[in-house]
């Protein structure tokens, strides 16, 4: 934990902090169920736990907060299910024009965002130009992402890059780091996933290399700050040796 992040919090200090999290966003269709309320209803409720999580890391001192909120095997899913989705996200994208700079959170979106509806994508370009100007706290929001999908499209990019200039040097770990999604953020020291299922479901596949796993039961609308420092308590007490001793 940096002294910049103790100052940040009133909170008890944890010996060490991650710089960044990412969280799988499980449970939300659970949530909706056992309150007999549509799935979508369940999103909603997701998108706001969303909302206060980000506020939240921010507030801890975290650098970076990545969310899965789409997968690209989600298209799979009811249509109205996706479109209640897409509707969240169009939402929110609309809402964070209004407050980021304010706000002080800077978003990037990660994925394959072509595929995305024209809107979408007209929101996405509008918040990256947004974040250009702030600094501090960014949230990385995954939408049509895949950890194959990104490693795939990156290899593409090389072969475009070689293919323009054979002389483009030799491919190693850090250029290709710089050819994902997520290129210039640093992995995440540790992946939540809420919902009770213990996989990894094709999100941040390269990034996760020496991540530290952390399953929670929570459903993600339940999922609060208690959660949030369960996780970083358990976090805190791993014993994290990048393959030494
Ligand atoms: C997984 O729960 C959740 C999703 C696939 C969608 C996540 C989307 C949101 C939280 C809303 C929009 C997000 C933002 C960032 C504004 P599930 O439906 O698989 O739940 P289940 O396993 O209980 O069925």
């Amino acid at each position: 934990m940096t002294a910049q992040n103790t100052k940040k919090t009133g909170e008890p200090a944890l010996v060490r902090l991650p710089r960044h999290i990412a969280i799988i966003m499980d449970g939300n269709g659970r949530w909706a169920k056992r309150r007999g309320l549509p799935r979508t209803a369940g999103h909603a409720a997701g998108s706001e736990t969303f909302r206060r999580v980000a506020t939240h890391c921010k507030n801890l001192g975290l650098d970076y907060l990545t969310v899965y909120a789409f997968s690209t095997e989600n298209w799979k899913r009811p249509p109205e299910e996706v479109h209640a989705i897409m509707g969240l996200l169009d939402r929110y994208l609309h809402e964070a024009i209004e407050k980021m700079e304010r706000d002080g959170i800077r978003l990037r979106i990660l994925g394959d965002v072509e595929l995305l509806p024209e809107r979408l994508r007209r929101l996405i370009r509008e918040t990256d130009e947004i974040s250009t100007h702030i600094s501090g706290f960014q949230a990385n929001v995954c939408i049509n992402y895949g950890g194959r999908d990104e490693i795939v499209r990156a290899a593409q990019r090389y072969a475009e890059r070689l293919a323009a200039d054979p002389g483009a040097g030799a491919l190693t770990e850090e250029t290709f780091s710089g050819l994902l999604d997520s290129s210039g953020i640093p992995d995440p020291e540790l992946i939540i996933r809420t919902g009770g299922e213990m996989r990894l479901s094709n999100f941040l596949l390269w990034q996760a290399a020496y991540a530290e796993l952390y399953f929670t039961d929570t459903l993600w609308p339940d999922f609060g700050e208690k959660d949030i420092a369960e996780a970083l308590e358990a976090y805190a007490r791993r014993d994290r040796r990048f393959g030494g001793i």
